[in-house]
């Protein structure tokens, strides 16, 4: 058996023990999706959302990418929030990142990794803005991780930059953002950052006509 059929054997195995503990699991996820939660998390495959948060099919919604950002270009990231916002009315959004991220470390080299090279540019700026703080610090893997806990509040705050969000708290108070560090070394979440729905950011980014 290839690797890729045993997926597809895990798939079956799966599917009938969840049928067998309910058996209208299937036929009820199929009629509707309620998550309470959005999650922008990172790509990487030892941090999945609802594994690692105890979580059900049905339960989170997710978008992930590289390193967890909140880019305002991306179409594929504005999609899903407006969805999870507008039409899922999510109370939570997430953006959890990861100790020890790939992309983080690849942001603060001078490697040219080709087209990669854009979406770090996104990373790199944050890098920029708290600098100082980062360049204080000795140790290399504590400044990868002081920069995944910097990186986290800054996309958080860019969450809060997006009128789809600014829109949703003048006329709903939600949802919350919440900035999220997993450990890959220990499996725990910290919290590093919140926004309780309605926190004011600097004015050069509020709009004033939602
Ligand atoms: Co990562």
């Amino acid at each position: 058996m290839t690797s890729y059929e045993r997926l597809l054997l895990e798939n079956k195995a799966w599917a009938d023990e969840k049928v067998v503990e309910d058996k209208n699991y299937f036929k009820r996820l199929s009629e509707l999706q309620t998550p309470e939660f959005l999650w922008i998390g990172c790509s990487d495959s030892r941090v999945p959302a609802n594994e690692i948060t105890g979580t059900s099919p049905g339960e989170i919604f997710v978008h992930r990418n590289v390193a967890n950002m909140v880019v305002h270009t991306d179409l594929n990231l504005l999609t899903v929030l407006d969805y999870a916002v507008n039409y899922l009315k999510v109370k939570h959004i997430i953006v959890c990142g990861h100790y020890g991220c790939g992309g983080i470390k690849a942001s603060m080299t001078n490697h040219n990794f080709g087209i990669i090279n854009k979406w770090l540019r996104n990373i790199k700026d944050v890098y920029r803005i708290h600098r100082e703080e980062i360049n204080q610090i000795r140790d290399e893997e504590e400044k990868t991780d002081r920069l995944v806990e910097l990186n986290v509040q800054e996309q958080v705050m860019n969450l809060a930059k997006t009128s789809i969000v600014q829109k949703a708290w003048l006329h709903e108070q939600r949802p919350h953002l919440h900035g999220w560090v997993y450990g890959l070394k220990d499996g725990i979440i910290k919290p590093v950052f919140e926004m309780e729905a309605g926190t004011h950011l600097d004015p050069l980014y509020e709009f004033d006509d939602l």
